[in-house]
């Protein structure tokens, strides 16, 4: 018994009424409810093995050692399910990531959600996926959600046992999303950082709080009603008022660009051409998405490329939540990653 091996996929989400801001840093306890699409153009498979003969954690992305920094907050991830299990091997986690490099789309949610249950996995833990999103949550915040499909809500719950995720709806409804990758280089400012100092120092803060519950209670009932108009438009409000919590932080800060501007201008343009229901989101970073009719999604892609270059808009329909991939899956993942299967 010298070595346990987990295998797992698990796709990015997107929020539509965001997580922004923690109550607890170390715990990674929101401030908020939260509610996202996952979204299955964009996944990360990773490879968990326990083994006997490793005298420290390793972690290598898509095929490259990580730095000392990257290998430690793996390390501490792996210790929250040491220190449940009573494991003491060390571990080698390979990760690859299969989002197209031109998305620009952090990978923190899926990259956790699949480290999540791949570790379960190699440990045999019998958890069940809400409980498995208590874990990913240490990880990073918006990776409790992308354990499940479609639309799903992470409760911000009383403490770390109930602080975790639910699907709410398949998503099963027309319903699609479109990325507009203005910008792909990394982060200037990590969203950890950029919803701390929001936190500590805009006095819209505590307004964001109060209206979140609002806006994400009103989402729920109008993905209940599968009213997509009303799902749309709390959606860009949102996304608008987190947006609005940095510019009034002290000293501000924001994740837009011009080229956000822009891109946001072309959506406003082409949705009033084309009259067609279209809403956009942005995260801590500079690109947009467009949540929209699957239906549309070419007629609203085509209309797109009037503004933006056609290797910047991307599309993706609602993804599934994390599975278990076998030896041969990930074999098969090897392969596609190196032949240069879209990847960053
Ligand atoms: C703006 O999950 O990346 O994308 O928990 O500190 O790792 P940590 O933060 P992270 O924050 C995501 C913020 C967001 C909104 C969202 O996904 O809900």
């Amino acid at each position: 018994m010298s070595k346990k091996v987990g295998i797992a996929r698990a796709h990015t989400n997107i929020a539509l009424i965001k997580y922004w801001g923690k109550r607890d840093k170390d715990l990674f306890l929101p401030m908020n409810s939260s509610l996202s699409l996952t979204l299955d153009a964009f996944y990360t498979d990773t490879k968990v093995v326990f083994d006997d003969a490793l005298t420290a954690d390793a972690f290598f992305l898509n095929g490259q050692k990580q730095s000392e920094k990257e290998n430690k907050k793996i390390s501490q991830f792996l210790n929250l399910f040491r220190e449940y299990t009573g494991e003491r091997r060390f571990a080698c986690v390979e990760s690859l990531n299969f989002v197209p490099t031109a998305a620009g789309l952090a990978s923190s949610a899926s990259a956790f959600a699949a480290l999540a249950l791949a570790t379960a996995t190699a440990l045999d833990l019998d958890l069940s996926r809400e409980e498995l999103s208590t874990f990913a949550r240490q990880g990073s915040g918006s990776s409790t959600r992308s354990l499940f499909g479609g639309f799903v809500e992470w409760d911000m719950g009383t403490g770390t046992a109930d602080s975790m995720a639910h699907p709410i709806d398949d998503a099963d409804w027309d319903i699609g999303m479109i990325v507009l990758a203005v910008d792909t280089g990394k982060k200037k400012i990590a969203s950890r950082e950029g919803m701390e100092h929001t936190v500590q120092t805009s006095p819209f803060y505590p307004m964001w709080v109060e209206t979140a519950a609002r806006d994400l209670q009103d989402i729920k009932d109008a993905i209940a009603q599968r009213d997509f108009e009303r799902v749309g438009q709390l959606t860009e409000h949102n996304g608008m008022k987190m947006h609005a919590t940095t510019l009034s932080a002290n000293p501000p800060f924001t994740y837009w660009t011009a080229d956000s501007l822009r891109a946001q201008e072309a959506v406003r343009q082409v949705r009033m051409d084309l009259n067609l229901p279209a809403y956009m989101t942005m995260d801590a970073g500079p690109n947009v998405k467009v949540l929209c009719r699957a239906s549309d999604m070419d007629y609203l892609v085509a209309a797109l490329k009037e503004y933006l270059q056609a290797e910047q808009i991307l599309t993706s329909l609602p993804g599934c939540g994390a599975y278990v991939l076998l030896e041969t899956d990930w074999q098969e993942s090897e392969r596609s990653f190196s032949r240069g299967v879209e990847h960053d």
